[in-house]
């Protein structure tokens, strides 16, 4: 397993204790991004976008930060492409990403990291930050790490 730095170790601690399986998706994806709204430092933007049934539009998810964009086409923008080739994106620079879609003018670089449920693509995470290559490889494996804990408490239950 690559190293996952004891920053983002302690984070999943956390995220584990707030996580619980016996609730829908969408409670534990609210409490996802508030812990990660206030544990990571420089970030504007955290949330989720999920895909719609026929998997051509991903829709916003509980966030936190300013209000964003309601749906984005699959292979659209960062999180639409993460979406469609099934892999983090790790953009330095949004502003030379071709298509990046700017919800908050004050973002320069973000993460976007594919979220499966039972094993299927379901959608993204996203984090935004005001800095410049605010993200580098070893958020990357902590950040893809923390997700990978949230999947594992994901279920579609419904009320
Ligand atoms: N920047 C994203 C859009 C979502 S907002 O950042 C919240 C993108 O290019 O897909």
């Amino acid at each position: 397993m690559l190293d996952v730095s004891s920053r983002y170790l302690t984070l999943a601690k956390q995220l584990e204790a707030i996580l619980d399986k016996d609730l829908p998706y969408i409670s534990n994806l609210a409490n996802f991004s508030a812990l990660m709204w206030l544990e990571l430092e420089e970030i504007n933007w955290v949330g989720c976008y999920l895909a719609n049934q026929s998997k051509s539009q991903l829709f916003l998810g509980p966030f936190q930060g300013k209000p964003a964009c309601t749906t984005i086409q699959v292979g659209k923008g960062v999180c639409g492409s993460a979406y469609e080739q099934q892999q983090t994106l790790r953009v330095e620079n949004v502003h030379e990403f071709p298509g990046h879609i700017a919800c908050d003018s004050a973002s320069e670089s973000e993460i976007v990291v594919p979220l499966y449920l039972n094993n299927e693509l379901f959608g993204v995470i996203d984090i935004d930050s005001p800095r410049l290559n605010r993200f580098d490889s070893s958020d990357q494996i902590g950040i893809e790490y923390l997700v990978k804990v949230l999947e594992n408490k994901l279920s579609d239950v419904h009320f």
